[in-house]
């Protein structure tokens, strides 16, 4: 099949690179020059394990292109729409100027034939208002539009895409249909099931499963707030409670709140597109507006761990990205952590594996050092904001040589209290009793 992406950002590139391993003729175009030139030359503009190889090997074997001339499309067999839609300024609507602009620059160039298929998060009836511009600019053709929302998780995007639990096809048209089928066809020996469902039902799917995804994270942090109060450890909470199957065990650990490119925007919008047809979604409006004020609340457990005032202190924060094994620091909890730190008179020093240019922006006055020991030098406190596997096994004497004062708080708990109290650390994690 010849498929055709527009936008070649994570999900764009990581779809791409996947299709034409899975044997079809990619071309990925992108109206970032830039972005596009360096992937010619072979550089990945994220990070994303595994996805240079994957690039890589397929266009040496001729399967994959990237261009920025929107012309490719036209011999296209399916062409993906995959460019951002993030929250609007002003009123938290998704953002479709990306989606619609993309949509008639193609019209004109797809053939009469072509089936258009919605990547990006779109609210329900997008699709409708994408079938309407290309009616009203392609009176001529035949063209369908079909909703293929994507579930890949950045740090792992290649194994949710190729081992993916459900692929969700939202068309009546029977055609259209069988030309996704024969592009995911080569999943087919993993038996993922294939949903097919109505547009506006594939649509809603992508949103109510983020928003629920966001309402478990965000039902175990106040669980963790509970469990400090009472002598409780959320760790154990929601073992116990995870390994119930009704429950499961994933997006049941506490921390900072949910951050990320999608989790934020896409609870916003599912608000509004509930409030525009009249419905109270009472849970998500709930979820949104808890998260949003932990995020910054994580700052008082700095000042609780030390004595009660960060003021002229240094503080290190370790990890910027909203999660390990990116370089997506969008909506990142680290960031209204440190802005809170440096309004209550803190310096702070931040380092991060992949993340640090992409951090740069949004924390201009953030100290940026290359490793987490050399962030921790003269350091009041360590925030692990990230579990990156390289916080996990932390020299805790190197550390706590270069270190001011012994002092680790912990928002991702991936050190255990004993282990602490041994080294002699002050030690605070989230949901469970610390070590003084
Ligand atoms: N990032 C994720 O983990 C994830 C997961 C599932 C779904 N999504 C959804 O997928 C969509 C894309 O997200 P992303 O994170 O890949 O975004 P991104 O910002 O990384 O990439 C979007 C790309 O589209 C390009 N673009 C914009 N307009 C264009 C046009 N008219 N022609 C060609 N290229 C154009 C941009 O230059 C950019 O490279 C969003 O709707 C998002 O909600 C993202």
């Amino acid at each position: 099949m010849r498929v055709t992406m527009i936008g070649a950002g994570y999900v764009g590139l990581v779809s791409g690179a996947c299709f034409a391993d899975f044997g079809h003729q990619v071309v990925c175009v992108d109206k970032d020059a830039d972005k596009v030139a360096a992937l010619n030359r072979g550089e990945i503009p994220i990070f994303e394990p595994g996805l240079d190889d994957l690039v890589e090997s397929n266009m040496r074997q001729g399967r994959l292109e990237f261009a920025t001339e929107t012309a490719r499309v036209k011999d296209a067999d399916a062409v993906f729409i995959a460019v951002g839609t993030p929250s609007r300024r002003g009123d938290g609507h998704a953002d479709l100027s990306y989606v619609y602009e993309a949509v008639r620059e193609i019209a004109p160039l797809l053939s009469s034939k072509a089936v258009v298929v919605t990547k990006s998060t779109v609210p329900v009836g997008t699709g409708d208002e994408i079938e309407r511009i290309l009616r009203e600019l392609r009176r001529d053709a035949d063209i369908q539009v079909v909703s293929n929302p994507e579930f890949l998780r950045e740090g792992a995007a290649i194994q949710d895409f190729k081992h993916p639990d459900r692929i969700v096809v939202g068309t009546d048209d029977i055609g259209a249909r069988n030309v996704i089928a024969d592009i995911y066809r080569p999943l087919y020996l993993n038996t993922p099931p294939l949903i097919y469902v109505t547009r506006r039902t594939a649509e809603l799917i992508k949103y109510a499963a983020n928003a629920f995804l966001a309402t478990k994270i965000t039902f175990i942090n106040e669980i963790a707030d509970l469990c400090e109060q009472v002598g409780a450890d959320v760790q154990e909470v929601s073992r116990g409670i995870g390994l119930d199957n009704r429950i499961g065990g994933k997006f049941l650990h506490a921390g900072p709140g949910f951050g990320g490119s999608c989790f934020p925007k896409d609870t916003s919008a599912l608000l509004k597109t509930a409030q525009d047809y009249g419905v109270a979604l009472r849970i998500v409006e709930t979820v949104s507006a808890v998260n949003e004020q932990r995020k910054r609340a994580m700052a008082r457990k700095v000042v609780t761990a030390l004595d009660g005032s960060v003021r002229g202190k240094t503080v290190a924060v370790l990890g910027l990205t909203f999660k390990p094994n990116t370089d997506d620091t969008r909506d990142s909890p680290a960031i209204p952590l440190i802005t809170a730190l440096q309004d209550l008179g803190a310096t702070v020093r931040g380092y991060d594996p992949a993340g640090m240019e992409q951090a740069k922006p949004f924390l201009p006055t953030v100290t940026y050092c290359n490793s987490a020991y050399s962030a921790a030098e003269g350091a009041d406190a360590v925030v692990i904001a990230t579990e990156w596997e390289q916080f996990r096994a932390l020299d805790l004497q190197r550390l706590k040589g270069v270190m001011a004062q012994p002092v680790i708080v912990d928002l991702r708990n991936i050190y255990r209290p004993d282990e602490m109290k041994r080294a002699n650390f002050r030690y605070l994690a989230v949901g469970r009793t610390g070590v003084d």
